[in-house]
């Protein structure tokens, strides 16, 4: 005897809606993909499955997916699988839904939405090459490996090395205007260089920049995320204005070297947090020692940097901005950052590997905790 038809397709589709499309990583039945799903007499389910677009190189991953899904019922003899491509109306929908709501004219941030609980922290410094870049990927991947939702934007449009140092090479792809970022070490990131072909080099004017960023911040499919950094360019440009306006509600990371010149930058980056009315989290100190092989300490770039930008900005700022840590020098976070394997992943036992981890245990704290706490937020510009 065999089972009423209902309960056998109510028992496909809920094996249906086990299957995550893997890319969007959300079950295909909420997406709309399972155009129809039918047992025919013989107890074979024939699923007419409709990709969001044509040559989808995940197709095999859902057919067999799928397959092992619905196989599994009860009254499943087997399952065909026929491929179909979602028509422009159907991915409008498809977009609008994971955004969350209706087509909307202004592409919509979700980080700056008042309800949001994803940490931003935009990593700033006042000079170049002080490992801004390195700091954010090994933060990120290091915040992954804890098990958070970890998302990178790598706004330095000029320099954009975080793809790279991150492993990620691959391209995102896209669903109409929603864009699917690559993930990598489980850090998802997006990066300018992603969309210049062959590493063009890249002029954008100030207006060109902060679209670019706003369409980074709206339009890729980011999910609920835990934590979302931003590499941002060195200086105080027009990107940490736009950052600031984007996403009034980012936190500002200050990285510095140990150097006295350095450190008097990083002051002047982090104090344009005042004027945009951001909350300045605290200061990394990068490259503050080497350690040397009878376990003395050499003090390359000298030495204070960063508790003197912490204090300058603590007084100017008027709000206690701690040193995070002190991360030495080593060739390994040059050889992670070259190989796309950050040392918190690599070489986690690694000294400058555990600072960079007790910086990350710091800053995993989800938004909720600001609940109820006076932002003093004025979206500048506006
Ligand atoms: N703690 C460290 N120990 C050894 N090398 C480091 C360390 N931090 C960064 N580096 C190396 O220093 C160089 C500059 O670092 P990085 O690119 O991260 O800096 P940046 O501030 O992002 O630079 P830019 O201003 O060009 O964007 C890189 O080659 C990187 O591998
Ligand atoms: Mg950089």
């Amino acid at each position: 005897m065999s089972a009423p038809v209902s309960t056998v397709s109510d028992a496909i589709q809920a094996a249906l809606a086990t299957v995550n499309d893997p890319e969007i990583r959300r079950p295909i039945t909420e997406l709309g993909m399972v155009q129809s799903a039918e047992r025919g007499e013989d107890g074979v389910v024939r699923v007419e499955l409709l990709l969001t677009v044509a040559g989808c190189p995940l197709k095999d991953k859902l057919r067999s997916d799928i397959t092992a899904a619905v196989a599994a019922v009860p009254g499943v003899s087997g399952v065909e699988i026929t491929f179909g491509v979602m028509s422009p109306e159907q991915r409008q929908e498809l977009q609008s839904k994971l955004r969350g709501g209706g087509a909307t004219a202004e592409p919509v941030i979700p980080f700056a939405q008042p309800g949001s609980r994803t940490r931003v922290y935009a990593v700033a410094s006042g000079k170049g090459g002080v490992g801004k870049s390195s700091v954010t990927v090994n933060l990120a991947a290091a915040l992954a490996s804890r098990g958070l939702s970890v998302g990178v934007v790598d706004a330095d449009i000029y320099g954009h090395s975080v793809p790279r140092m991150l492993g990620a090479d691959g391209a995102p792809t896209r669903v109409e205007d929603m864009i699917m970022p690559p993930q990598s070490h489980g850090v998802k990131v997006i990066s300018i260089g992603m969309f210049t072909p062959g590493n063009a080099a890249v002029v954008w004017r100030g207006p060109m920049l902060h679209r670019a960023l706003q369409q980074f911040l709206a339009d890729v499919y980011w999910g609920d995320l835990d934590v979302l950094l931003l590499d941002l360019p060195p200086g105080t440009g027009d990107i940490a204005i736009s950052v600031a306006q984007l996403l009034p509600n980012a936190e500002i990371l200050v990285v510095t070297t140990p150097q006295a010149a350095a450190a008097e930058v990083a002051e002047r980056a982090g104090a344009i947090a005042l004027q945009t009315h951001q909350r300045v989290v605290g200061v990394i100190e990068n490259m503050s020692w080497l350690e040397m092989p009878d376990g003395s300490r050499m003090e390359v770039f000298g030495s204070g940097g960063g508790a003197a930008v912490a204090e300058s900005l603590t007084r100017t700022i008027g709000a206690q901005v701690p040193v995070l840590g002190q991360i030495p020098l080593d060739t390994r976070v040059r050889e992670g950052g070259d190989a796309g394997q950050p040392i918190v992943l690599a070489q986690p036992d690694a000294p400058a590997a555990k600072a960079l981890f007790q910086v990350a245990d710091r800053l995993a704290v989800r938004r909720e905790s600001l609940l109820g706490k006076p932002l003093g937020l004025k979206p500048a510009g506006r």
